[in-house]
């Protein structure tokens, strides 16, 4: 199974994701491949925001390796589910959607369709409450997976 979490920058919303669901999977002994994208390629090469990587770090989960890079195609033809943070992350990715895709392409919370806020012009709390939404989210996912 190749989950791929997909955001506008790849360095707030999907990075968090990406850790929180490496860090269940490996607790729950899951074996997945997991990454995560961006919509936009401004922050391609950066690490996630400071403010991100000290949201995870308060739940022991490090994600300050991880990268920015942005979606492409070939993601789309190589990925199981693409998972995205909000509904406009969503029309993004169906827009470059090649005939060849199978992957399951939806939002993170597709049973209520809200969408996980995107955290970088809020305040630090922004952050927190991000981060409460994604586990909620990458939660209910991995239950409906295995
Ligand atoms: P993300 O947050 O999509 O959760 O990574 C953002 C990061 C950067 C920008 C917007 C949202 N930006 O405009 O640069």
């Amino acid at each position: 199974m190749k989950l791929l979490f997909v955001c506008l920058g790849n360095i707030c919303r999907s990075p968090t994701a990406e850790g929180i669901a490496k860090h269940l999977a490996r607790q729950n002994g899951l074996s997945m491949e997991i990454a995560s994208a961006g919509t936009i390629a401004y922050h391609q090469g950066n690490p996630p925001d400071p403010r991100s990587q000290a949201e995870t770090k308060k739940h022991g989960i490090n994600i300050s390796m991880q990268k920015s890079r942005l979606l492409s195609v070939k993601d789309l033809n190589y990925y199981d589910y693409i998972i995205a943070m909000d509904k406009q992350n969503l029309a993004d990715i169906q827009a470059i959607k090649p005939k060849s895709c199978f992957a399951k392409i939806r939002l993170l919370h597709h049973a209520t369709k809200e969408d996980v806020i995107d955290p970088y012009y809020l305040a630090e709390d922004g952050f927190a409450k991000t981060y409460q939404s994604i586990e909620r989210g990458i939660k209910a996912l991995l239950d409906e997976l295995v």
